[in-house]
């Protein structure tokens, strides 16, 4: 199996990398210069990487659709970060899968990736799969990698 298979990639998110709800994405930043867009594709292509390539056996379509919705919360967390429901470190997990659930019909596989990608800052909500496991540790490596290559 390769460890990164662009087919199977777009198979299972094109119609999400297409959908102009997601696209809104693009409008905010994530870290440095990449947007939530290009943050959420990156933390789906690593996490299908090392679900692949440490032969993990997650269902690629909950860990692929998690990945590219998690943070699909909607606004720019720059602008005020304690104003959104709380402090946007601690309230964007929930925000952004009520947001999935709304838009897209998100399986309650997905919306657990989604809601406990934040572990451990949200320390109650521990990651229960091994989809929500692969999601959570790809997004911190993914966001450190945005933080220390695009510093403005
Ligand atoms: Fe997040
Ligand atoms: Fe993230």
């Amino acid at each position: 199996m390769k460890p990164f298979d662009p087919k199977s990639f777009h198979n299972i998110l094109g119609n999400l990398l297409q959908d102009e709800r997601v696209a809104e994405m693009k409008r905010f930043v994530q870290h440095g210069s990449i947007t939530t867009y290009d943050h959420c594709r990156n933390v789906a292509s690593i996490s299908q990487r090392i679900n692949r390539g440490l032969r993990l056996k997650a269902n690629e379509d909950t860990l692929l659709k998690g990945a590219m919705l998690h943070d699909y919360f909607l606004y720019d967390w720059h602008d005020n970060p304690r104003d959104h429901n709380g402090w946007h470190g601690t309230a964007h997990a929930g925000v952004a899968c009520r947001n999935a659930e709304k838009d897209f019909d998100i399986d309650s596989q997905t919306a657990h990736v989604i809601r406990s990608h934040m572990w451990p800052l949200n320390i109650t909500s521990v990651p229960r799969s091994r989809e929500a496991w692969i999601v959570c540790i790809a997004d911190k490596l993914v966001s450190a990698q945005e933080t220390i290559r695009h510093r403005r």
